[in-house]
């Protein structure tokens, strides 16, 4: 079938939406109707470059490098039509997307760490995670799937341990926020940072990630949820999810974080800011205190192989550094489990939502991220 998606040709492009050629699904794969993508500034790193591998390391990987792509990696839709073999989901159940697939049978997923699932061993590689051959052309050219899932565009086949089922009831543009942003955000407070009731919890950057980060801190209970980030209206909106106090800066925020907390600084810092650059790790770990954790959710350049922690200060004061993917969370439970919690009235999703966009003006929801004028954007497929 033909369709309109949004494709990268190469680094610091803008995103071309053109018609698309997508291949009916194989065994294990289902051909999904995408209604809504979120605007996350994972797919921006595409376009900047910053997590395309070197063309040396691609060849490594055997991987013929990463462009013409689709972008998305966060999503909602509903499944069209389901290939042999297909057993999670059926023709008709609406879905979230998982840029993070769940087999359930790795060694991973078996120890309920299905963020680490090993079908996401090949995200820079060509091709389904099912067989490795390709479903979507554009020309005779194949396409590359962001996070094999390209839920910028309108339809994709995409393998079954990348979509889960959701209650039919919930607004789709909601259960896309939460495949991506508010899990990650959410877990990395609640689940990699594990913070506490009466805790002293700093989150740097309020985008789509952190202010889920906030969300999650407040609902477990920290005593002070500092926000930080340079623009005032996220800040507005830190405090509208739960945040305590905010800064500019992280240096701004030191010395205050000092006075507030009487020198023992904070229990668990949250990185979460656009690109995290290894020398914002000196203030990130500096805001923190003794036996504290500093959670790593943000996505540096992927060549960057520096960062400036103070080392004696994280032996003498047991610091621990934590990375994150998919905020630790098990997609399969916790996507369900946030959009319960949403139903319940308990978890704020609606008001994530800045602007709605169609497809053809997906260029401007990035000029907005870049702005800074959106907690989050929504691509709306006609
Ligand atoms: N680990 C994961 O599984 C995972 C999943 C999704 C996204 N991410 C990453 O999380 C990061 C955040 O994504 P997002 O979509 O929320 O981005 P975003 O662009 O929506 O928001 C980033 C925010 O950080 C702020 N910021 C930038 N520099 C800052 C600084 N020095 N100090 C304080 N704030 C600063 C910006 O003003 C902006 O409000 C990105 O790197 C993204 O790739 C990671
Ligand atoms: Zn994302
Ligand atoms: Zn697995």
């Amino acid at each position: 079938m033909k369709c309109s998606a949004a494709v990268l040709h190469g680094v610091n492009q803008d995103w071309s939406v053109e018609e698309i050629e997508v291949d009916p699904p194989k065994t294990g794969e289902v051909l999904v109707k995408w209604t809504h993508a979120g605007l996350c500034h994972s797919d921006e790193h595409m376009v900047t470059g910053d997590i395309v591998p070197p063309d040396e390391a691609l060849a490594l990987m055997g991987s013929p490098g990463l462009f013409p792509a689709v972008g998305g990696h966060v999503g909602s839709g509903i499944v069209v039509e389901a290939g042999p073999g297909v057993t999670n989901v059926a023709v008709g159940d609406h879905v979230s997307a998982s840029f993070i697939p769940s087999c359930g049978t790795c060694r991973y997923c078996a120890t309920g760490r299905q963020n680490l699932c090993d079908q996401g061993a090949g995200t820079f590689l060509p091709g389904m995670i099912t067989d490795g051959t390709s479903r979507h052309r554009v020309g005779d050219t194949d396409l590359m799937l962001f996070a094999k899932l390209g839920t910028f565009s309108e339809y994709s086949t995409v393998a079954e341990s990348q979509v889960i089922k959701v209650d039919a009831d919930l607004p789709l543009d909601v259960v896309a926020l939460v495949s991506c942003g508010v899990a990650t955000g959410w877990g990395s407070a609640t689940k990699r940072a594990d913070v506490r009731p009466g805790e002293t919890v700093v989150v740097v950057g309020i985008g789509g990630i952190g202010i889920n980060a906030v969300q999650g801190a407040a609902m477990a209970g920290a005593k002070r949820v500092i926000a930080v980030d340079p623009l005032e209206f996220k800040r507005e909106k830190a405090m509208e999810f739960g945040a305590t106090h905010t800064f500019a800066s992280m240096e701004e925020a030191m010395p205050e974080v000092m006075e507030l907390t009487q020198g023992q600084m904070a229990d668990k810092v949250i990185m979460t800011p656009g690109v995290l650059y290894g020398d914002m790790m000196a203030l990130g770990t500096g805001l923190a205190g003794k036996g504290s954790t500093i959670v790593v959710t943000a996505l540096g350049p992927i060549t960057q192989t520096e960062s400036s922690v103070n080392l004696f200060e994280l032996a003498m004061w047991q610091k621990e550094i934590k990375g994150t993917i998919f905020g630790s969370l098990n997609p399969r439970a916790d996507i369900p489990n946030l959009l319960s919690m949403y139903q319940e009235g308990t978890l704020k999703l609606d008001e994530l939502i800045t602007k709605t966009y169609p497809l053809a003006e997906i260029n401007d929801g990035y000029a907005a991220m870049r702005d800074g004028t959106n907690l989050r954007g929504v691509i709306a497929h006609a």
